[in-house]
């Protein structure tokens, strides 16, 4: 797909790309939407196939955190960055990532406020501390410069209640002794994958890594399974949590599981998918509403002056939310992500009941806000 066709295509505000010569990083911050507050979402630091790939990456993970956004009750629209870097981030010495950093912090500064970064596949907190440093613009700072450090404790918290509300839906009382396959140990997967062992389940866990998979056999005693074979194990639930586009219509018709909630964005590589997996009665918790925890972590803590255990609170009402997605998609008949979609779109022009999540505040720039001068 060309360049102008992903853009074309796209029902966002505005996307904006470098190609920086001294770092050989492609750049590109996309703006969803503003309409609820400044555009918010992660930094993507990776490898891409093509500078198309990465913009196209950018501008659809921003949709979704548009749609996370207002699932959750936050305050934010939704924005994404993606910097695809010449090379694996293995390979760059820390005085040139440092350099990408500057680069990145620099383009968002000069958005001047209208996105707001924060860590996603490829960065860490230590990365919003330099990019903060920069551009004043970074959620999600470690804890010993003062920042909320990772988001990815709460995420796995907002993933496991998910996985319980899902599971209800699907007639399934507990985890105890359930064949539970988790795809990605990575800083959510993992937490998720102790979380779900801890209440008797039988995991099965796949990662690239083979270290994350021998320590999860050591500690949980889960069964690792080679990462090209996950599609193909029988369980009761699956839970995504690596990269997205996992599930398309032919992966919907076969995969034999009985609910699907992960971490993973933009797990579907389109809606229709999660319709084949509604005509098979397979339980969906859509991405955007399942992994929304991390976001009112960073949100929670960082613009609405949240303490950790009202944070933690808030990211229980995920699975409420799911119970009302369920609810309607059985109502009208549709997908779990057809029926989630209709409900962001209601809650986006304002009709949101008052029993749920409604925006607790209007954006208030956090006490630090500062923007620093372009270089
Ligand atoms: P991470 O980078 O710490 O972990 C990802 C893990 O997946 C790594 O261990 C990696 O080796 C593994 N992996 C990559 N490709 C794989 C494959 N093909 N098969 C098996 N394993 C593979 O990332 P993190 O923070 O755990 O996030 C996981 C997913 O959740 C990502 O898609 C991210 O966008 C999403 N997410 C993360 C949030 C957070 O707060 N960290 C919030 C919302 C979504
Ligand atoms: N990248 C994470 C997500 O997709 C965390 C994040 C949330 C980062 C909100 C910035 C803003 O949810």
């Amino acid at each position: 797909m060309s360049l102008e066709k992903v853009i074309e295509g796209w029902d966002g505000r505005l996307v904006s790309s470098r190609f920086d010569a001294a770092t050989g990083g492609y750049y590109t911050i996309a703006v969803h939407s503003r309409q609820l507050g400044p555009a918010a979402g992660g930094t993507r630091a990776m490898v891409y196939s093509s500078a198309e790939d990465a913009v196209r990456d950018a501008t659809r993970l921003a949709g979704a955190m548009t749609l996370k956004m207002v699932m959750a009750g936050l305050p934010m629209g939704g924005g994404k960055s993606t910097i695809a870097l010449p090379m694996p981030r293995s390979h760059i010495s820390d005085i040139q990532w440092r350099q990408v950093l500057r680069v990145h912090a620099e383009n968002i500064a000069m958005l001047g406020g209208n996105y707001w970064t924060g860590p996603d596949v490829g960065t860490s907190s230590k990365d919003m501390d330099v990019l903060h440093a920069a551009s004043g613009l970074a959620f999600g700072r470690s804890e010993a410069v003062g920042g909320p450090g990772s988001s990815a404790p709460e995420t796995a918290h907002g993933v496991y209640v998910a996985i319980r509300a899902a599971m209800q839906e699907a007639g399934l009382a507990d985890l105890a002794d359930r064949r539970v396959v988790v795809q990605g140990l990575g800083a959510v997967g993992y937490d998720v994958a102790r979380r779900v062992a801890s209440e008797g389940a039988r995991l099965v866990v796949v990662d690239i890594d083979a270290e994350r998979c021998a320590q999860a056999a050591k500690e949980f005693g889960a069964e690792v399974i080679a990462p090209e074979g996950v599609l193909s194990v029988t369980s009761d639930v699956f839970v995504p949590c690596a990269t997205g586009g996992v599930i398309d219509e032919e992966v919907a018709e076969d995969i034999e599981t009985k609910v699907i909630a992960g971490a993973a964005n933009n797990l579907l590589t389109n809606p229709l998918a999660a319709d084949v997996l509604a005509r098979r009665g397979i339980v969906l918790a859509p991405d955007f509403v399942a992994n929304g925890g991390g976001a009112v972590h960073l949100v929670g803590r960082e613009v609405l002056g949240w303490s950790p255990g009202l944070v933690s609170d808030k990211v229980e009402r995920i699975g409420s939310t799911l119970t009302e997605i369920f609810e309607r998609a059985r109502y009208d008949k549709v997908g779990t992500e057809t029926a989630a979609r209709r409900l962001a779109a209601e809650w986006m022009s304002g009709a949101r009941p008052s029993q749920q999540a409604a925006p607790d505040a209007v954006f208030v720039p956090p006490v630090n806000w500062t923007i620093s001068p372009p270089r």
